[in-house]
């Protein structure tokens, strides 16, 4: 009989799962993603051929909303962690590792892909190459399956990655990312209004007030 995905997260460590995300979702957050990328102001941080992000609205509201499917594909109760973005372009590899605490249950989702790249599951000596196409995801216990991907020959991958920890588990405390109740908390957030614009309106204010 064929196991469960609750069951194969369970003995396999990891789960792939096609389509997670569902097709609008996905088109809105390709064409999201690459409004932002084109912005000349965005609070992403850039490092010349790739940028990343944390505590993105979106990408932290794709954590909040996916929660209670995650769950049922593990079968765990789960705390929100953080949420990444990260657009990889030719020439970006993906060093092997294992997660941190926070990213327990991690949750690795395609969003754009112009070419393939597989990630390179490592569990004992077995190494699983997942090909997940946009829309696609892998649920997987990020501390413990080591996970890399080689040199990417493409053009741009963009991954949304989304970290839970279980209820009541070990790494329980890190939770919403120690940061209490769920919160939007952008790293480098170069919204709102800048000095100059907070000058202008204290003029404005000054002169209202002086003619009256
Ligand atoms: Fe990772």
């Amino acid at each position: 009989m064929e196991l469960t995905n609750a069951e194969k997260f369970e003995k396999e460590r990891f789960v792939a799962v096609k389509g997670l995300i569902e097709p609008y979702l996905l088109t809105f957050l390709g064409s999201y993603y690459r409004q932002i990328l084109k912005g000349r102001q965005s609070q992403f941080n850039r490092d010349g051929t790739s940028l990343n992000a944390s505590g993105e609205a979106c990408a932290d509201t794709v954590m909040y909303t996916l929660r209670s499917r995650i769950e049922a594909e593990t079968g765990l109760d789960l705390y929100p962690t953080f949420s990444f973005v990260r657009l990889y372009k030719k020439g970006d590899v993906l060093r092997k590792h294992i997660d941190q605490a926070a990213s327990e249950v991690n949750v690795s989702i395609t969003i754009l892909a112009s070419d393939p790249w597989p990630l390179a599951m490592h569990r004992g000596d077995e190494v699983i190459n997942l090909e997940l196409d946009p829309g696609d995801g892998v649920i997987f216990h990020g501390m413990e399956l080591v996970h890399e991907r080689e040199k990417f020959a493409g053009r741009e991958h963009l991954q949304l990655i989304v970290a839970y920890v279980e209820k009541g588990g070990a790494n329980q405390e890190m939770a919403f990312y120690r940061m209490g109740e769920p919160t939007y908390a952008p790293t480098s957030n170069k919204w709102g209004p800048g000095k100059k614009f907070m000058r202008y309106v204290a003029d404005v204010r000054e002169k209202r007030d002086a003619s009256n």
